[in-house]
């Protein structure tokens, strides 16, 4: 099978609505939380991508059982710590660092020995920032240079922890928060500003937490053993996933675009206060509240030139999974010197990205400096490119994927990038879109 796509024409003018796929992050924890709730939750517009389809197979694999009735994924939990595994039960993330994360927090009480393991991407990338707090609530774990495999029993005595997280990671936090499920007492979490999905959603199901907020953290305290009741919830559009399409509107010529039902909560959205503060016209429409979050419909028309920005550097985790999309609009889009500092968290995801995301700009003409984990990019825009540009992918990274997309539609060459199948593991729909939209790809 043809693993690469070709792309040597830029993507006509459009004006259409949209829907991307469902919320990526929301779809792992509620599928995570209905294993821990009492009864039979329902969970419909679950994302069905590798990603959460993975996390199905592992609390299958945990003693979990669902089913899928039309558009509705029924899970049958038993409440807190109701896994039932076998003893070396194996359980494999494949690419997510988000499942492998958070589905150890979930086993610190655990009797039985479990080996979690994920793909090559995965394997390289670090668990220590969860093994350590889940150590200290008294879990066993065993880890070789802080990478997969890890492997897990839990312990009957656990205890609450004090823990401060400073990277801004909101998997840690979740990790912490779920561990917090299954320990007595009450776990205290001082906690870098990050997504808060979790936060949320445990407030919706009324499991006891208090979030106290100042500036730069989140203080956040959890009540453990106390159990929840099953729960239906409805997963909106990914605001990540939208992403893509939002800065192909803003690349390209004389087209509209509306993408309907996504979230926005405001820790998810720095990719738009960052454009906005660039001055790109993005709005909102029809928000809504669900269960807590923030829905709309996100509507944006192509750009003329943006400004160049010094990007706060507290906005990066709003915009974590976005930035190699910023850099791309701020290096073809702007004119003029645009910085960004402590990065360092971008090489840490499916692949170094940050490096990449250098490599990718100056591949297609960009100046980029790199001091360390600051970089500055030299705009310029109204490029024409016009030479072969190959994308390697080594690591099957879908968001590199996707977004040399978004570039090769907008900037013209002829493209040809490495790995379409990455995209299954978040938008398995993501050609299908494009090319609804127009884009002639091969
Ligand atoms: C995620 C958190 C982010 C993000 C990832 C999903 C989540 O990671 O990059 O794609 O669902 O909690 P970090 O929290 O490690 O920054």
């Amino acid at each position: 099978m043809q693993k690469h796509i070709c792309i040597d024409k830029k993507i006509p003018p459009y004006n259409k609505i949209i829907q991307v796929s469902s919320d990526k992050s929301l779809s792992i924890r509620t599928v995570l939380l209905a294993s821990q709730a009492v009864g039979i939750s329902k969970i419909s517009n679950l994302l069905e991508s590798e990603d959460v389809l993975n996390t199905l197979k592992i609390i299958k694999k945990l003693g979990i059982n669902y089913k899928k009735k039309k558009n509705c994924y029924e899970i049958y939990g038993f409440g807190l710590n109701g896994f039932n595994p076998k003893n070396n039960t194996v359980i494999n993330a494949g690419n997510s660092g988000t499942l492998g994360r958070l589905i150890l927090s979930l086993l610190i009480k655990t009797d039985k020995k479990i080996k979690l393991i994920g793909d090559k991407s995965l394997s390289k990338r670090d668990f220590s920032r969860v093994v350590k707090p889940l150590r200290l609530f008294g879990a066993n774990i065993k880890s070789k240079n802080n990478c997969l495999p890890v492997k897990i029993q839990g312990t009957e005595f656990l205890r609450p922890i004090n823990y401060v997280e400073n990277i801004g990671s909101a998997q840690i936090k979740t990790a912490c928060c779920f561990a917090a499920l299954n320990t007595p007492g009450t776990t205290f979490i001082r906690a870098k500003k990050s997504r808060n999905h979790t936060e949320l959603l445990f407030k919706y199901l009324k499991i006891p937490i208090k979030v106290k907020s100042n500036k730069e953290f989140d203080l956040i305290e959890v009540k453990g053993l106390q159990q929840y009741n099953a729960f239906n919830y409805s997963i909106p559009g990914d605001i990540s996933s939208s992403a893509f399409f939002i800065v192909l509107t803003l690349l390209s010529k004389n087209s509209e675009i509306t993408i309907q039902n996504v979230n926005i909560n405001k820790s998810r959205i720095g990719l738009i206060i960052i454009l906005k503060i660039m001055s790109a016209k993005i709005t909102f429409k029809n928000k809504r509240i669900y269960k807590g979050e923030t829905t709309a419909d996100i509507f944006v028309k192509s750009s003329k030139i943006l400004k160049p920005i010094n990007c706060p550097s507290s906005l990066n985790s709003f915009a974590i999974d976005e930035l190699l999309l910023v850099f791309l609009v701020v290096g073809t889009k702007t004119k003029g010197i645009s910085t960004f500092k402590k990065l360092g968290e971008l090489n840490k995801k499916e692949s170094p990205r940050l490096n990449i995301a250098i490599k990718f700009l100056r591949m297609i003409g960009i100046k980029v400096l790199r001091n360390k984990d600051d970089i500055k990019i030299y705009g310029k825009p109204n490029l024409d490119l016009k030479r072969n540009f190959h994308v390697k992918n080594f690591l099957k990274d879908h968001r590199i994927f996707m977004m040399s997309c978004i570039a090769a539609l907008t900037l013209g060459g002829n493209w040809k990038i490495n790995d379409k199948d990455s995209i299954n593991t978040s938008f398995p729909k993501f050609l299908n879109v494009l090319k609804n939209l127009g884009a002639n790809i091969k």
